[in-house]
């Protein structure tokens, strides 16, 4: 049985407040990818494209995906730009179950602000344009969810769909 979850998909689908009742449901940690990229290098990660740019981002993200690969029973939240580069999808797939959280393109606007803390939310044309371009890396994940409903039941519905034989023990007993 797998035991490590990564959720994908882009910024404002919910990977985040998802991923923390995935985890708490099934009695695992969470993890979120970009929280250990700021504890990593001290940055937030506005401070990193600020003063590093893009390319130095993506490839603190490729290494914090390397530190993912090495936990059991943990949800990890990848980074909306983590799962569309190649190398850093292959290892954020290793021993995991790569899920993503589709959502559409007005729930992504309409949750994430432009003026927030995400470098690439500031120009909207830019992120319709990411929107399109990462949707064919997002769907090579192993499984998809529809994550336009509140985060509990996104949860379960993931539940149900990586553990068809039954969810492993912590969950049961929730649910119970
Ligand atoms: C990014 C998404 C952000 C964060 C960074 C870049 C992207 O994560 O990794 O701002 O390229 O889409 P969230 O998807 O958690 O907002």
């Amino acid at each position: 049985m797998k035991e490590r979850i990564v959720l994908v998909g882009f910024m404002g689908s919910g990977k985040s407040t998802v991923g923390s009742a995935l985890a708490r449901l099934l009695g695992w940690r969470f993890q979120d990818l970009d929280e250990s990229i700021e504890e990593a290098t001290g940055l937030t990660i506005s401070e990193i494209f600020e003063r590093h740019g893009e390319a130095f981002f993506r490839g603190e993200e490729l290494r914090a995906a390397r530190r993912m690969a090495l936990l059991s029973q943990h949800v990890v939240a990848a980074g909306g730009g983590a799962f569309a580069s190649a190398r850093t999808r292959q290892v954020l797939r290793l021993g995991a179950v790569a899920v993503w959280l589709r959502c559409d393109l007005e729930t992504v606007l309409a949750r994430v602000p432009a003026r927030g803390s995400r470098p690439l939310a500031a120009n909207r044309e830019r992120m319709r344009e990411l929107f399109a371009e990462r949707q064919s890396s997002y769907s090579l994940a192993d499984v998809t969810v529809d994550a336009s409903a509140a985060p509990v039941a996104v949860a379960r519905r993931i539940i149900a769909a990586v553990f068809p034989e039954g969810p492993p023990r912590a969950a049961r007993d929730i649910d119970r």
